[in-house]
This record gives C-alpha cells, structure tokens and sequence, in this order.
C-alpha cells in the first residue's frame, strides 16, 4: 500500500576529520529531536568520516564495512524512533580491501539499500575505488526512495535512471564545495524528473596536509515542481523536516498534452 504522507528531511553538519565517534555521537544526538520522529533522514556525504583525506592509509582507518558499526546504530535508532536515516561513509569491503564512497539507507529491519558512489569527483579518484553498482532504489512503505552522492548530481542520467525505475525521492548526501552547483542541479534534477529531492549537504572547512576546503551548507529539500521545501544556510547545524506526499511524484504530467517520460524521445538521444 502507498502511503499518502511521508516526513523527510536532512541533517546538516560539520563532521569532525577522522573522528568516527564524535560525528557517531553528533548524528544520535540529531535524531534525537522529536522532529526526527518517523522521519526519513538524510545524512551528509562521509558523515560518519569527514572528507579531506590525503592518503589511503588514514582513509582506510576510519572506514568499514556495511553492514558495519554505523549502520548498527543507525539500525537501533531506527527502530526506536520509527524513522529510516541515509548515511554517508567511507566503505571498507573486507573481501577485496577495497575503499568506496558509499551510502547506506537503514531502517528498522536494517540495511535497506546500499549504493558506491559512481562518480567520483577529483582528488577522490586517487583514495577511493569507483563503485558499479547499479543506482539502488528501495520501497519504504511503498514508496520508492533512491539514492545519490554528491557529484553524481552533474550527471543527469543518474537521476534520469533512478526516475525511469519509479523513484519518488532522491536523496543525495553530499560534501559541496563549487558555492550553488548541487543546490542548483537539485532543484533542476527534481523538476525535470519530477520527483522529490533531499540534498544533506555539509558545511565547514577542512585542512589536512596543506590542503583546505570549504563546504557549502545550504541543504534543501525539493518538491516535483523544482519548489524548494526547505533550506539550510551555508553554515551551522541544521535539521529540517517537511511532510510530503510522495503520490505527486508518481504523476509526471506537466501541462494537459505533455507527460515527461510519455514525451521523451530516445530515438533521437545519444545515451
Ligand atoms: C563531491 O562529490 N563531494 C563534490
């Protein structure tokens, strides 16, 4: 059955560098808040990790495995608050050894979806491998969420595959530094698939090595029109949460005579 309402929302924050236990303890302390409550939460990219790491080594002292120790304590917060919460960590695969940028949707029965990131942005080609697995897409109550991370927001065919295979929300934990790319590309990604769009960005600075970068806040979330919902400021701690009704996001109309996937035209594209 499809449920009519849903909450769902993000948790913007500044993940400590390398300390796995202080950004656990920061994310319990979010979901916490009463508004968390039966609520889908997206979390930030490498939430659990923080993101300027300049060596493998150090990166792979603070991944693991999924299911792993977040996704537990995601698993028990779950079931206590009724909620389902996407997470952003670095990803140990104890098979190969091999680093992924992953994320993760856990709910009460635990692992629901489970997704590497595709593309891989920059300086993370040289810490983490490149992830192929399909775009993973899970029901929750009937109704179909799937997940991004970050850069895959350049890629429009991501979303597009994600929207063709029913996806109502897109959630799309990130660590943003090009200031108004990702909060752009959401609201166009949600418009022409017309879907519902979550984007738990981070925000802060980091330095490492010599090297610094700086995160763009500004979460939001993304109704089918391209509407923003809700929208964090660049900076500070923020936990936002909307009632939508996922239903909208099944109708892909746009005016009387035109339906977006009704109108496509794949015999003329190149993908
Ligand atoms: C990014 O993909 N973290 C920009």
């Amino acid at each position: 059955m499809t449920r009519t309402r849903m909450r769902v929302g993000f948790y913007q924050f500044a993940p400590v560098l390398g300390d796995v236990e202080a950004n656990r303890r920061a994310i319990r302390r979010a979901l916490a808040h009463p508004d968390a409550e039966g609520a889908l939460i997206v979390l930030p990219e490498l939430a659990t990790s923080g993101y300027l790491f300049t060596s493998r080594e150090a990166l792979r002292r603070v991944a693991e495995p999924v299911p792993g120790p977040t996704t537990a304590l995601l698993q028990e917060i779950a079931r206590a608050r009724g909620s389902h919460i996407v997470v952003g960590l670095p990803e140990l695969d104890r098979r190969t050894g091999k680093l992924y940028n992953s994320a993760v949707l856990v709910g009460p029965e635990g692992v629901l979806a489970h997704y590497r990131k595709a593309h891989l942005f920059n300086e993370e080609k040289l810490l983490f491998e490149r992830g192929d697995t399909p775009f993973p897409l899970c029901a929750i109550g009937g109704v179909r969420v799937g997940l991004l991370i970050c850069f895959d927001h350049y890629f429009p065919e991501a979303a597009r595959t994600l929207a063709l295979r029913g996806a109502q929300i897109v959630c799309h934990p990130s660590n943003l530094v090009l200031p108004g790319r990702g909060q752009l590309t959401s609201r166009v990604r949600a418009l022409e698939n017309r879907v519902f769009w979550v984007l738990a960005n981070r925000w802060g600075r980091e330095e490492q090595n010599g090297r610094a970068l700086s995160y763009t806040g500004e979460s939001q979330i993304v109704a089918p029109d391209g509407t923003v919902l809700a929208k964090a400021p660049p900076e500070g701690d923020a936990l936002n949460v909307v009632e939508v009704d996922p239903a909208q996001a099944l109708d892909k109309r746009v005016t009387e005579h035109n339906d977006l996937f009704e109108d496509r035209r794949p015999d003329l594209y190149e993908l």
